[in-house]
């Protein structure tokens, strides 16, 4: 994987990622206060809504980020992407795991990442209710509150806790069920939170071994895929084409030789 960034955007990316990690803890204060309470739902898509908690967080990060960084450019889910040449973008996801959110489901969290070009550079994850913040920029390791995190060191199938996220078209979500049905015949077991940035970060303290979906925007991955990278993951897709983070169906392995043994696997999908 190359994702090179330049030696100028690393001097500043730890304080671009300090910023983050703010706004993220200012943005999951909100999504607290408003989790449990009746939303207003409107749908935007097939089996895809949004609440008025999603255009909420999304309005005060980037009034937020605009004000630290106005000459950087956003894409956000609900706002989309401005038109700029700015060599940083911020890619946000307000609430990642609004189905969940709004049935008042716990699983969801905030998530953040600045690239370069393609080049994922730091990135946060943070869930507001387990009060759980995840942070990496490229180089410098990857924290969960603070401290260090490492994924785990499985090398087997027989190993594996394995997570994914159901597309919402059905022939792809047909795909996937062969995908998950092929691994979960010879895994320890399968796991589906409902939110692409936590199924993704949770490889990084070896919460999970192996994730991987169909459908994927760069905004649902980008934090977590930094992070998980940082922790020591490797990451691939189900098309076989190396990651970035515009890649639409994303394999995340806690080490190389599990995404090897998951490629062999899948063979003939
Ligand atoms: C969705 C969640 C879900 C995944 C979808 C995403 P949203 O994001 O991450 O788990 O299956 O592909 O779009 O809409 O909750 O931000
Ligand atoms: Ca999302
Ligand atoms: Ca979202």
């Amino acid at each position: 994987m190359t994702l090179s960034i330049t030696t100028g955007v690393l001097i500043q990316a730890d304080r671009w990622l300090a910023t983050a990690q703010r706004i993220a803890l200012e943005a999951g204060a909100l999504m607290r206060k408003q989790w449990r309470q009746t939303h207003t739902i409107r749908s935007k898509g097939y089996r895809d809504i949004v609440t008025e908690t999603d255009l909420a967080v999304e309005q005060l990060v980037i009034e937020r980020l605009k004000a630290s960084y106005p000459d950087h450019a956003i894409t956000s889910e609900e706002s989309g992407a401005e038109d700029s040449a700015a060599s940083i973008r911020w890619l946000l996801d307000p609430v990642d795991g609004t189905t969940n959110f709004a049935r008042s489901n716990p699983n969801f969290c905030i998530t953040m990442a600045a690239i370069e070009g393609e080049s994922p550079v730091a990135g946060v994850v943070y869930d507001p209710l387990r009060d759980h913040l995840f942070s990496a920029r490229r180089g410098g390791g990857a924290t969960l509150n603070g401290k260090r995190i490492q994924t785990r060191d499985t090398t087997q199938i027989a190993e594996v806790m394995f997570a994914v996220d159901w597309p919402r078209n059905p022939a792809a979500r047909r795909e996937m069920w062969q995908y998950a049905g092929k691994l979960i015949e010879q895994a320890r077991t399968l796991r589906a939170l409902g939110s692409a940035a936590l199924n993704i970060v949770y490889v990084a303290p070896g919460w999970f071994d192996l994730y991987m979906a169909r459908s994927l925007h760069a905004w649902d991955q980008t934090g977590a895929a930094v992070i998980a990278m940082e922790a020591g993951a490797v990451l691939g897709t189900l098309s076989g084409a190396p990651w970035t983070p515009s890649s639409p169906d994303p394999v995340v392995a806690a080490t190389p030789a599990l995404l090897e043994a998951f490629y062999t696997l899948q063979e003939g999908i």
